[in-house]
């Protein structure tokens, strides 16, 4: 069962219009390696893994990543919807205009439309789990790529927040995959707790602490002091 919080998860609060910023970050929503796709994957993957462990993290994260769904969707809306035909045109957005208006819609930043060809299930933890290592890697290294695209402060803010989400899911993911490896290897009753704290501990370590494990990241303390000195509101 899922409960609404009537609130996003960061808050976004864009004042300029910028349709070529739209185009490009609505590969977060419905690109391959968007939120969408991760919120998909991780929410279809849940119901094989072994235990309650892999099962509740992967309803973690799934459930957090439609969160993120829910912020860039809001980002695109923000940045479109006071631009005129004229400026939509320009933008080459025509083309969506003509489907869609103004209307939200997952495609990456060429247009392609969302497909669930994005994502597997195998219904092997490791094989699914490995996948999920690398959609984490690859979402980060997206925002980088977005993130070098603008230099509006209200853009970068949300967008470094939610690259730092990609890490910290990375490294929940690899613990959980070390986890199963080892318990594969030594026999289903080996290792009965996971190691390392769950999500919630990250989540509430990261929101109260957010420097505690970012402070040797280069390229978000580059981009903290260059672009955005509110980032940690
Ligand atoms: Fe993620």
């Amino acid at each position: 069962m899922f409960k609404y919080c009537k609130k996003l998860q960061y808050p976004i609060n864009i004042k300029k219009k910028d349709l070529r910023m739209a185009k490009y970050l609505v590969t977060q929503y419905g690109g391959s390696n968007g939120e969408l796709a991760a919120a998909l994957r991780y929410l279809n993957q849940r119901f094989t893994m072994p235990d309650d462990i892999g099962k509740a993290l992967l309803t973690d994260i799934g459930t957090e990543e439609l969160a993120h769904v829910e912020m860039i969707s809001t980002m695109i809306y923000q940045l479109m919807k006071d631009a005129s035909i004229k400026e939509i045109e320009d933008a080459g957005l025509d083309t969506h205009y003509a489907e869609h208006a103004k209307a939200l819609y997952p495609t990456d930043a060429n247009g392609v439309p969302f497909t669930v060809t994005y994502f597997a299930t195998t219904g092997d933890p490791l094989a699914d789990i490995s996948e999920d290592m690398a959609a984490e890697q690859k979402a980060r290294a997206v925002y980088e790529n977005l993130i070098d695209l603008t230099d509006d402060p209200d853009v970068i803010g949300p967008l470094l927040w939610l690259r730092q989400r990609e890490i910290v899911h990375y490294s929940r993911f690899k613990d959980l995959f070390e986890y199963y490896e080892k318990k594969l290897k030594n026999g289903a009753n080996e290792f009965k707790e996971m190691p390392a704290s769950n999500n919630d501990y990250y989540m509430n370590n990261f929101l109260e602490n957010p420097m505690n494990n970012f402070t040797n990241d280069t390229f978000l303390m580059n981009k903290m002091h260059l672009d955005n000195n509110e980032f940690f509101m």
